[in-house]
């Protein structure tokens, strides 16, 4: 055989590979579809999570605008009057033995002022703000497909702006009384990153009291314990969800006396990034003018709490213990956060680029594909198989994908877009995996590794502005 029919072959092969990954992802958001939100998957996490719902919103951009415009107006409908977006809107379906802390350990959050109407529950703590980057999407996809998508985007963009806009506000204020740029969070959960070492020193001085005892539900729906935090671990996250219980979930109840308050680099490099894609959504929307500057000004804000964050030695940012008064030394992928932000300064991204690079993650020599640890295995504390001490996300390796397209990486983005994938095909919609062996961990048919799964295959000709 000629090797031009060779290659073709070859190309054919890997479509034919890319379009059964593709309807495999549409089968498992289908699956998970619960009306007009998406368990985040079937039996670990019955419930709806915010920052999964706004991955999840992503992929479903590519099924029906109309379905994916619901996920997130499903969530915002649950919004606190404050305009914080909860981290789990509970399912009343669910069975009472599901999940745990469930809704009647949150029950008490509905009794705050500024809580919505319950039933159903929700938490009173939020996760990182991917809303406003998945709202765009929407709009992104549905004006390159045409047709009735556009208008439908167009009045799910007029709707959810307002919303949006309150949540950043919230956020901007309640979550940065100090006016630094950098969001504070009250909980590991918070930022959607549980155990990372990123909080280990913070978590460490968190001294546990009185706690009765509960149950691990989490632990029947892995094959291995050592794939979920640890039990001290969950000691303290439970003892901090009582303090903030305790503290009636108010903000400056729990500024005053929370012993966990950590500025989040993640976060707040996320936020700045929404605020970017929420500027777009205001002039879409036409919105009044004050609105423009508050926005960029908060992005200003931003990338002045990032810089000052910056560690040049590691070439990565650091999170900040806010009780301890120090920044928490850690390599893990949140020290990226100046990438995900945007706009950085070309020896910024030349120094995020090669600590991306380095033997520290992409370049470990153990790694199964080149996407990168969680944590670095060269980190005290890594571990290739628990949560987020060291396995691979690919939510977060979609954030970082997209965040190389906007930074002016073509070729990284593709390289990353690439491996990822494979990692995909070989594991299935896998919660997290193994970074060495590229074994599938935690939940199967993960709703948001199904969604940028699609996003990577249908959406990779979509042309993503700096
Ligand atoms: C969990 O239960 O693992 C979540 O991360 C908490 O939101």
């Amino acid at each position: 055989m000629s090797s031009k029919n060779n290659l073709v072959m070859r190309a054919e092969t890997a479509l034919g590979a890319e379009v059964q990954l593709a309807a495999r992802a549409r089968h498992v958001l289908r699956q998970n579809d619960m009306g007009d939100w998406t368990c985040a998957a079937p039996n670990l996490y019955p419930h709806q999570w915010s920052w999964d719902s706004a991955f999840i919103t992503i992929g479903l951009a590519h099924l029906s605008t109309r379905r994916a415009a619901k996920e997130l107006l499903a969530l915002f409908g649950h919004q606190w009057g404050t305009g914080k977006v909860p981290h789990i809107v509970f399912n009343s379906e669910a069975p009472p033995d599901s999940y745990f802390p469930g809704p009647e350990h949150w029950a008490c959050a509905a009794a705050s002022p500024d809580a919505p109407p319950a039933p159903p529950y929700t938490s009173c703590l939020c996760q990182p703000p991917v809303h406003a980057i998945a709202a765009l999407r929407v709009w992104e996809v549905a004006e390159r497909n045409g047709g009735e998508g556009v208008d439908e985007a167009r009045a799910f963009l007029r709707q959810i702006y307002p919303k949006l806009l309150l949540w950043h506000g919230y956020l901007m204020t309640h979550r940065d009384p100090e006016g630094s740029g950098l969001v504070t969070i009250y909980h590991p959960w918070e930022s959607g990153t549980d155990n990372s070492p990123r909080w280990d020193a913070a978590l460490a001085a968190v001294e546990v009291g009185d706690l009765p005892s509960y149950p691990r539900y989490d632990l029947r729906h892995v094959a291995n314990p050592s794939e979920r935090p640890t039990s001290a671990d969950y000691d303290r996250y439970i003892w901090l969800v009582k303090l903030i219980k305790k503290a009636s979930c108010d903000e400056t109840n729990i500024y005053r006396s929370h012993p966990f308050l950590v500025k989040d680099i993640l976060f707040s490099a996320i936020l700045v990034a929404a605020n970017e894609a929420l500027l777009k959504i205001a002039a879409l929307v036409e919105a009044q003018d004050g609105d423009y500057t508050l926005i960029a000004n908060w992005i200003a804000r931003g990338h002045r709490g990032l810089d000052g964050s910056w560690d040049p030695e590691l070439g990565l940012c650091l999170n900040y213990d806010l009780r301890a008064g120090t920044p928490l030394r850690a390599l893990t992928v949140a020290g990226f956060a100046p990438l995900i932000a945007g706009r950085q300064s070309p020896e910024r991204l030349e120094a995020l680029i090669a600590a991306l690079e380095s033997s520290a993650f992409l370049g470990h020599p153990w790694l199964r594909w080149p996407v990168p640890p969680s944590t670095s295995p060269l980190q005290v504390g890594f571990h290739p198989r628990s949560y987020w001490r060291g396995p691979t996300w690919p939510v977060i390796n979609w954030l970082l994908w997209w965040s190389l397209l906007r930074a002016g990486e073509p070729e990284r983005a593709q390289r990353l877009r690439q491996a990822s994938l494979q990692q995909l095909a070989f594991g299935g919609f896998g919660e997290y995996f193994d970074p060495f062996t590229g074994e599938l961990l935690g939940a199967n048919d993960q709703s948001w590794t199904a969604a940028v799964a699609l996003d990577w295959l249908v959406a990779d000709d979509l042309l993503i502005a700096a």
